[in-house]
């Protein structure tokens, strides 16, 4: 069978790099995009056979399309995309200036809007059921927790993108879901102050943060063949701690 080849966005994150590693110890080749060379480094280091990164800012829409080209050119398609990178901005309603939001717009929904337009004519005509994983967050859902609206809002419209483009494309055999993970410990926790830190951490279920490793099982088992049959749906990773 032929080599399934995977790109990763954020790949040089807490949940990117974890992700990567479980696709590519699942038989994928895997491509991983993020803005930091250096974070990159440190995932192929980590990684090593399978795995390569390509350095590109994937807010910039001609960036995106370049690398995708060059992805087409090496490896002749496509096969999965997850939309992982991202950020949380801070600032709190209503002083959040509009450069904030425009940033965390398109760090979190733009980015996976390009990589989504890139990634569909690289998927279509492969064989079996390709897929595309977007990782939204609980934030877009928990109004308990502490997230600022314009994070909720980008995960949000991401989680429409997902339900959008799996109806588009349900009978050309692309799925696409969205996974929402609550706190899962990466270096995005470097936003929070200690107080916000160890109470969200405290209302876990479990009484601790989610693994990356915990979250890159789900994602790997949506892109496996177990996952062939979900589409459009956005699934809650918080240890039961929402239910009411
Ligand atoms: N950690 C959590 O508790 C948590 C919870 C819910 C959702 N999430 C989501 O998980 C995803 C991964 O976050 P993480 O926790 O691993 O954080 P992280 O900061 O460790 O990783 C994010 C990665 O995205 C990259 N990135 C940022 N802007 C970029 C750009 N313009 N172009 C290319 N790459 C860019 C960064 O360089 C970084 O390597 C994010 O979308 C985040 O919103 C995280």
């Amino acid at each position: 069978m032929p080599e399934k080849i995977a790109v990763v966005t954020g790949a040089g994150g807490g949940m990117g790099r974890a992700i990567c590693l479980k696709l590519v110890q699942d038989g994928l080749a895997v491509v991983g995009l993020d803005v930091s060379t250096e974070r990159l480094e440190q995932t192929s280091a980590s990684i090593g056979d399978g795995f390569h990164g390509m350095t590109v800012d994937l807010t910039d829409a001609a960036a995106v399309a370049n690398a995708f080209a060059t992805i087409n050119a090496q490896h002749g398609g496509l096969d999965a995309l997850v939309n992982n990178a991202g950020t949380c901005l801070m600032s709190d309603f209503p002083n959040i200036p509009a450069r904030e939001l425009d940033s965390q717009m398109a760090i979190n929904f733009n980015s996976a809007f390009y990589c989504c337009q890139q990634a569909i004519s690289l998927m279509m005509g492969r064989p079996g059921v390709r897929k595309i994983v977007n990782i939204s967050s609980n934030g877009a859902y928990n109004f308990d927790a502490f997230d600022p609206p314009h994070y909720r809002a980008s995960k949000a419209a991401m989680d429409t993108l997902t339900k959008d483009l799996a109806r588009r494309y349900a009978t050309e055999k692309i799925a696409v879901n969205s996974i929402a993970p609550a706190m899962t410990t990466t270096p995005l926790f470097d936003v929070l102050t200690d107080d916000v830190l160890q109470q969200a951490i405290s209302a876990m279920p479990h009484g601790r943060a989610m693994e990356p490793s915990e979250i890159a099982g789900w994602v790997a088992f949506l892109i496996s063949p177990a996952g062939d049959i979900s589409s459009g749906n956005v699934i809650i990773l918080n240890q039961g701690r929402d239910v009411r």
